[in-house]
């Protein structure tokens, strides 16, 4: 999850890489770095922190050449500091790597032993030694072949050389890399959202390819040295306005977004007109499907578990879910009638990919439900169903999350239907309901004035609980989650009724609890549980619908009740209080919104 570019022009680079280092933050922001090479010497500077800090280091000093890297970090190895910063230099060569070199210790052993010194904690620098030995005696090619035979483990690597005065080196193996190609002049980047600024024509490495830029052109090898043609994919020029506008964070413009998101995603899938889900040309027979296993990281696998409720009501389909980096581990039992569907808005997540690799290598169905198109998980699916959210910057994950729990609700009614599983009615009915969604969630974001108040009893807490049943389970879990990404507060989601099993016993007084109980078919259920945590002290925020019925129950501390809607879409509207309760807590804690502390928005580590 560090964020990797490299330009080589006919013109001096440093600002062009700059401007794409802010655009790569969203992967990492521990430290940053740069360096160029000019008049035959590589020169570099570093900083800890933001991009920023490195612009202010650049201040005194005038880094010039027409080819540089530069590099965005979320440290692995080494803690964050100007040192253990990308690019790592030789005196012959500069590196700046993302992934994990899992043999680093060896190599560096042996690489010390041959004299040379280290001044890093980071595995990156065994890279620079390692080439550094190889150039001695090897031309730059074999060298490069040489030293990916030699690393074990994931990385997307840029290199620049002393005695190369307009080349750079990509290589990738597990981790993305793209090369863009612009007017006299080439880019390297770790994904087409760094280089987008600048071209919209770009091609992707594929695992254990490297490539050579020049400004003039580029070329590509496969892990033996042989020429590998590639594609030139012209990604769509819409420059989706990627900056906050009038939003004070890109979390807030993506809550906010959200009714837009929905009603783009809708008319994206729904053929009002003929009454039917545009998802067509699956790549197996319906009825060669009998099981479903749902697979992500996160919010991802948050999305998943609301998916499986829905399979579950309207199809005859087994569902499972796994979190990824579970599942990629487990001794998967591989059945031929098992359609593996991978979430995630990224479509780089390492768990997730590796999970999908695995399948893939064990000849399953795969699909994959992503919000990035031109990601690796969606290039090497079977079947992709984009979200149409648009770019989401901010870490933690919202209008994606809605995006993902859309489009899986679409391929469940869309399944369900081909299987003769959901009657023409019922499916027609639930397509109309879609088509109130957006503006239910527009009126439901009118909330924030009572959340705004509500949160100062969350600022202080040591602890919290969100608890839910049924639809409102996989919920739970996810305004858990946001309020610990942003507010650092823990925060526990829990099965309502799973309570009286232990966690009971966490309720002290004036703990304030979150339970979701919309008037779905748990209700009741769901307030005897509040009821026994409000018994204990506990101050309870309840998240319901709008009804006549008045909620029967005392000491309810706070009540938000989100507009109504059929229960199995209810989901949708009940998380937007959460997501606000996360974004406002954390914003009176004065915490960073878009970028919180040990995080990045794509783990493409494991
Ligand atoms: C969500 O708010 C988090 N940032 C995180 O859990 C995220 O959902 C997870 O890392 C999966 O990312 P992906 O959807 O890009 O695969």
């Amino acid at each position: 999850m560090c964020g990797i570019v490299g330009i080589t022009s006919n013109k001096p680079v440093t600002s062009s890489i700059i401007n794409s280092l802010r655009k790569l933050e969203y992967r990492g922001y521990d430290s940053a770095g740069i360096a160029t090479l000019y008049n035959g010497l590589i020169d570099e500077v570093k900083c800890e922190g933001r991009v920023d800090n490195l612009e202010k280091n650049l201040v005194n000093k005038n880094l010039q050449g027409n080819v540089g890297i530069g590099h965005v970090r979320w440290a692995t190895h080494g803690v964050p500091n100007q040192v253990n910063a990308h690019p790592h230099s030789s005196e012959r060569v500069s590196i700046v790597h993302n992934g994990i070199i899992e043999n680093s210790t060896l190599l560096k052993k042996h690489l010390i032993r041959k004299g040379h010194n280290f001044k890093s904690q980071t595995d990156t620098e065994v890279i620079v030694h390692l080439i550094t030995e190889y150039l001695k005696k090897n031309d730059l090619q074999n060298s490069i072949l040489k030293m990916l035979k030699r690393i074990h483990g994931s990385f997307a690597l840029g290199i620049i050389f002393k005695d190369q005065p307009d080349l750079i080196v990509g290589a990738r193996r597990g981790s993305p890399l793209a090369v863009g190609y612009g007017p006299k002049e080439n880019y390297l980047g770790s994904d087409s959202y760094a280089l987008k600024s600048m071209t919209n024509k770009i091609s992707y490495l594929n695992d254990g390819e490297f490539c050579i830029l020049r400004k003039d052109h580029v070329e590509f090898f496969d892990e033996n040295g042989n020429k590998v043609n590639k594609k030139i994919l012209e990604l769509s020029s819409s420059e989706e306005n990627y900056d906050k506008g009038d939003y004070k964070h890109f979390m807030e413009k993506e809550i906010e977004e959200q009714p837009i998101t929905i009603k783009n995603c809708v008319n994206e899938y729904v053929d009002k007109a003929n009454g039917d889900i545009n998802i067509y040309n699956f790549p197996w027979k319906t009825d060669e499907v009998s099981s479903i296993v749902l697979v992500g990281c996160g919010t991802a696998f948050h999305s998943c578990l609301m998916a499986k409720y829905w399979f579950e009501q309207l199809t005859s389909l087994d569902v499972t879910t796994d979190i990824a980096s579970e599942f990629r581990y487990r001794k998967n039992r591989f059945k031929k009638d098992t359609l593996y569907i991978f979430v995630s808005q990224s479509g780089e997540t390492a768990d997730t990919y590796a999970a999908l690799d695995l399948c893939k290598k064990n000849g399953m169905k795969t699909c994959s439900v992503v919000n990035v198109v031109e990601s690796s998980i969606a290039r090497d699916s079977e079947f992709v169903l984009p979200i149409h959210c648009g770019p989401e910057i901010g870490v933690a994950s919202t209008k994606a999350f809605l995006g993902q729990m859309l489009v899986l609700y679409l391929l469940c009614l869309k399944i369900g239907s081909i299987r003769k599983e959901i009657d023409r009615k019922t499916f027609l009915d639930k397509i109309k309901n879609l088509s109130l969604l957006s503006k239910l969630v527009k009126n439901t974001l009118t909330t924030e004035t009572q959340i705004q108040a509500i949160c100062n009893s969350f600022t202080d807490a040591k602890g919290s609980m969100f608890l839910g049943r049924g639809y409102s389970f996989p919920i739970a879990l996810e305004g858990a989650l946001k309020l610990k990404e942003l507010a650092y507060i823990h925060a526990e989601g829990y099965p309502a009724g799973e309570m009286k099993h232990g966690p009971l016993a966490l309720i002290e007084d004036g703990m304030p609890v979150v339970v979701l109980a919309p008037r779905d078919k748990y209700y009741k259920k769901t307030i005897s549980n509040m009821q026994e945590v409000i018994a204990r002290g506990a101050k309870v925020l309840l998240i319901t619908n709008k009804s006549k019925d008045e909620v029967f129950s005392e000491n309810i501390w706070e009540k938000i009740e989100v507009e109504n809607i059929s229960e199995d879409l209810l989901p949708f509207l009940i998380t937007i209080p959460l997501q606000k309760l996360a974004y406002y807590t954390a914003l009176k804690k004065g915490y960073d919104i878009d970028k919180p502390r040990n995080l990045a928005k794509s783990v493409t580590v494991e």
